[in-house]
């Protein structure tokens, strides 16, 4: 996999910290002059909330001192598979590779890039790669001829047949003089790789979304009616972002003044009742459901077949409860959809959506918090917590609405029924 021409789609579609929060990334350094850039990709990377375990090869050292690695990751450098000061424990290099989300090597050396190629593990570094269970990316560092030589080069060719992700290293001044290929790219564009290749292009692919987005009015008389504040915002960029990562997506939307998306089964609807037919009728083709429209909990038990007159002082308006279209769908749903709701709270939050989770059979619940500055109604970003049946909890920080959006359905993905 050639990486160069993907780095930063991701990265500029969803925040670090939303992509990489708890993935825990190996980083392998190499005996590159440029392993002095690892300094501060391992920063980066803990900024972004990853947990960061660094391997050396004993080289790297000559370079960069492993004091200075470990005390950025907050970790012990592991260097050669033998400690001197452990006994009876020498399988890390296992252990490592199963839990690992991915091992990048950055930089990396000619050397390691054939040990690599041909199977050597004479580090902790190379035995670690072996056993991998986890996505590689290798991201070479050298002198251009040692990186344009025929060797190195169908050592990366033999890397890429492994399925390992290459970073191009760019063109430019090298630690030689000579001016070519093989510099390390800066380490955010790294950052930016790592994020592309942990994050699956189409995870939605052949998932089909129900979708419910903005408000509902219920009608009081021909000319008035009962709504709420939403704009639709949140739920359109959820349908958008869903069917950028492969889903089929049926929209069922409130009255917004938002553009209808491109590529999307779109069903326009006023009442809560009609959301409610709609999501009826389309609930079993779904795999999975997300509501998040704001739906008026009350209409008018009566509706007023001509304008109503001012009259008294005081007006009443009966009012009657809407059905609860996500209950309904709770009632119905089989055990292959997954159905998750959106909870808008503004006291108790936790304690209230973790009571929607169970009184509407849902899988998910998203809280938005609406004393949080910047989360809502009528604001471009939003901030949300997204709650599961089983008791988790994974927090998404403020960010634009399609980034949440993007946070939610990456957080949703590796739950969904096998299509
Ligand atoms: N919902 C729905 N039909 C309704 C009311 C709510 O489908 N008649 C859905 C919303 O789209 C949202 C979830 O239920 O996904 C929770 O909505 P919310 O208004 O927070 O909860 P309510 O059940 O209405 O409870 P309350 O108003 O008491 O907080």
């Amino acid at each position: 996999m050639r990486i160069a021409s993907l780095m930063g789609r991701f990265f500029c579609a969803c925040p670090l910290k939303i992509m990489l929060q708890d993935k825990f990334i190996l980083l392998g350094i190499t005996g590159s002059i440029a392993a002095y850039k690892a300094a501060e990709l391992v920063r980066l990377l803990k900024k972004a909330d990853a947990k960061v375990q660094v391997l050396m090869t004993p080289d790297a050292e000559r370079f960069i001192p492993a004091l200075t690695l470990g005390t950025l990751s907050e970790s012990e450098v592991y260097s050669t598979v033998f400690s001197e000061h452990e006994t009876g424990s020498w399988t890390k290099h296992i252990a490592l590779g199963i839990s690992a989300d991915l091992l990048v090597i950055a930089p990396a050396t000619a050397q390691t890039i054939a040990k690599l190629a041909h199977g050597f593990c004479d580090s902790m570094l190379t035995a670690t790669a072996l056993a991998a269970r986890c996505p590689v990316m290798v991201c070479p560092a050298m002198d251009h001829d040692m990186y344009e030589h025929p060797a190195t080069q169908n050592n990366l060719s033999i890397l890429r047949s492994y399925g390992y992700a290459v970073l191009e290293p760019e063109h430019g001044e090298l630690a030689s003089g000579l001016i070519g290929k093989g510099r390390l790219p800066e380490p955010a564009q790294v950052v930016a790789a790592i994020t592309s290749v942990l994050t699956p292009k189409q995870p939605l692919l052949g998932q089909h979304l129900l979708l419910t987005a903005g408000p509902t009015r219920e009608a009081i008389d021909p000319v008035r009616y009962i709504s709420n504040h939403s704009t639709g915002t949140m739920g359109y960029a959820i349908a958008e972002t869903a069917r950028e990562m492969g889903a089929k997506v049926t929209l069922v939307t409130g009255p917004v003044s938002l553009p209808k998306p491109n590529g999307i089964e779109v069903i326009e609807i006023t009442s809560a009742a009609e959301m409610n037919q709609a999501v009826q009728e389309k609930l079993p083709e779904a795999t999975f459901m997300v509501a998040a429209a704001a739906v008026a909990d009350y209409a008018p038990a009566v509706v007023a077949s001509q304008k109503l007159k001012k009259k008294e002082e005081e007006l009443t308006v009966a009012l009657q409860k809407t059905p609860d279209i996500l209950y309904n769908a709770g009632l119905k749903k089989r055990p292959d959809q997954m159905l998750v709701g959106f909870a808008l709270e503004t006291h108790d939050a936790e304690a209230h959506a973790q009571g929607k989770i169970a009184r509407k059979n849902l899988d998910f619940i998203v809280l938005n918090d609406l004393t949080v500055p910047g989360a809502g109604f009528g604001t471009a970003t939003n901030q949300v917590v997204i709650l599961g049946k089983d008791g988790s909890r994974h927090e998404l920080p403020l960010a634009s609405k399609k980034e949440i959006a993007a946070g939610i359905l990456h957080h949703l993905a590796p739950f969904l029924p096998k299509p």
